[in-house]
């Protein structure tokens, strides 16, 4: 039976990963960074699904990794990273460059050495910055604007550059990813007009992004995963329709049939004001998007 290792196991996309392949019969070493962490994604696993399991607890910060038993490892599945746009700023810079292209250097060198069958690399589609039109591909160039989107283009480039030495890689590049347990700018407006309280929106509203649900991207990576075609192969993982932060204010409030609070504040670090990309590649791997937005925020988001 295939045995894979999934970094960032305990984080949002990670967490699904790690379902969706148990259920399709695979072993899984599930990555954290902290024993706490590990111990809830656990505690959030059936029991049935225990004995497909193992757990790898390792802060990739630290200098020294022990790493586990990668003579039992097929592939890699590499999510860990630091991934909140706004909290990449100069103080942070060291974490997210030591995240984001440091211990993704280690983990491929790792991978390179013990002959890993694929390892595939979770970038972001903050790497493109602002594209000189729409929707965009995967042979766009790379310009990021962010601390963030800098430090995902240098993780790119570290496996790049194990490749020409022979790992066999794939990248794949989520744009906004959503779904049930997920903090994000859908959690956080429902919350704030659920609870009735002061909604903040930074800029004008009108930016928008092309959400993917993360059943969706797990879907493609279980395509992506056994497909050699797919070695050396980018990949960006846009959901195909534009939703401006107006828009989720409307689609939230009228599900909870509530009027918003709200306050438009300056933006604090060089966001998008659109992200969308191209999905033929992906399509013509056969995959196809199962999951809606509107369906999404009127029946699993407050269920
Ligand atoms: N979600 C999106 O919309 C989106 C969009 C584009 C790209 N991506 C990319 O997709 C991947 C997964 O994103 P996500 O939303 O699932 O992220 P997330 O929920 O923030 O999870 C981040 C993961 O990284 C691990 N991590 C953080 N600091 C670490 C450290 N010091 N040492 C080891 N591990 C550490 C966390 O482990 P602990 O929890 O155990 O600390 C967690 O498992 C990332 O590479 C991200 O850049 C996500």
């Amino acid at each position: 039976m295939p045995r894979i290792l999934i970094t960032g196991a305990t984080g949002f996309i990670g967490s699904y990963l790690v379902k969706y392949f148990i259920k399709k019969g695979t072993q899984i070493i599930a990555h954290g960074s902290t024993k706490e962490t590990i111990n809830k994604l656990r505690n959030t696993l059936e029991d049935e699904h225990i004995d497909s399991i193992d757990f790898w607890q390792q802060d990739f910060l630290a200098q020294k990794w022990n790493f586990p038993d990668f003579s039992e490892i097929d592939y890699i599945i590499h999510t860990a990273a630091a991934t909140k746009i706004r909290e990449g700023t100069l103080e942070n810079y060291d974490k997210y460059f030591n995240l984001n292209a440091i211990a993704t250097k280690k983990l491929a060198k790792k991978a390179l050495n013990e002959n890993i069958q694929h390892f595939i690399h979770f970038s972001s589609g903050q790497v493109f910055g602002i594209p000189p039109s729409f929707p965009f591909t995967e042979t766009t160039p790379k310009k990021p604007i962010n601390i963030y989107g800098f430090t995902k283009l240098l993780g790119e480039i570290v496996v790049l550059s194990f490749a020409n030495l022979g790992l066999k890689y794939t990248i794949a590049r989520p744009f906004s990813v959503y779904g049930k347990g997920q903090q994000n700018i859908i959690s956080i407006i429902n919350e704030k007009i659920n609870k009735d309280e002061i909604l903040t929106i930074y800029g004008d509203g009108t930016q928008s992004r092309a959400f993917t649900h993360v059943n969706d991207i797990c879907e493609v990576i279980g395509i992506i995963l056994n497909n050699s075609k797919c070695f050396g192969e980018e990949y960006n993982l846009s959901g195909t329709k534009e939703y401006s932060v107006n828009d989720l204010v409307g689609l939230i409030s009228k599900s909870l049939n509530k009027k918003p609070k709200i306050v438009y504040k300056k933006a604090s670090v060089n966001e998008l004001r659109r992200n969308l990309a191209d999905t033929a590649k992906i399509q013509k791997l056969g995959f196809n998007y199962k999951e809606s937005l509107e369906e999404f925020i009127e029946n699993e988001l407050n269920s």
